[in-house]
């Protein structure tokens, strides 16, 4: 599915996990998986609004099942709400071995990339418009993830 000028509303990366990208107990770091999510989510913004774009939320962050090293990682990022400065992501973490290409789900989140003019100030992007069913799920569940984030985050300001 692509805007109108072209661009697609979602990106898969695939990669091997690397021994660098190892955590204390022999498996991935989960600060590994947290960098791979953010980059995903970085070229699906950029992608979509053609322009700069800084993370602002990352949410709801589960890790399901540990990823090993050697694992084949797909990172899956797909747009499911615009605000006016604002792109909201689901992504979806899947790892498995390379030899049995079967991959599971091993993390999931919401993240929402703020894209930015020469001086950092948010600036507008292309509207992302559901056009199935599924689309208008994903839209409004976002929207109350983030209406939820807003919620936690100023509960946590006035509590820390
Ligand atoms: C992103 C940034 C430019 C936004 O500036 P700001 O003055 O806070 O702007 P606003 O309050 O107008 O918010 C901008 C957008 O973020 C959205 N936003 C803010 N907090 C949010 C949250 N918790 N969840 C979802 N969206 C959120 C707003 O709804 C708004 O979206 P909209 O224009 O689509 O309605 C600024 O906060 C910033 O520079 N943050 C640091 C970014 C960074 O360093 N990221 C890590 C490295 S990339």
């Amino acid at each position: 599915m692509k805007n109108s000028t072209g661009k697609s509303r979602e990106i898969t990366l695939r990669f091997l996990a690397e021994p660098t990208d190892i955590n204390l107990f022999g498996k991935v770091h989960g600060g590994a998986v947290m960098k791979w999510i953010d980059q995903a989510g970085y070229v699906c913004a950029t992608g979509w609004c053609g322009l700069p774009c800084v993370t602002v939320y990352v949410g709801g962050i589960r890790f399901h099942k540990p990823i090993l090293i050697g694992n084949l990682v797909e990172v899956h990022v797909r747009l499911v709400y615009t605000g006016n400065t604002s792109m909201h992501m689901r992504v979806e973490v899947r790892a498995g071995d390379p030899k049995e290409r079967r991959l599971n789900r091993t993390t999931q989140c919401t993240i929402v990339f703020v894209a930015i003019d020469d001086e950092s100030r948010p600036v507008e992007v292309p509207k992302w418009k559901p056009r199935t069913a599924e689309d208008q799920r994903l839209e409004q569940a976002a929207i109350r993830f983030m209406e939820s984030g807003k919620q936690a985050g100023e509960e946590m300001e006035s509590v820390f």
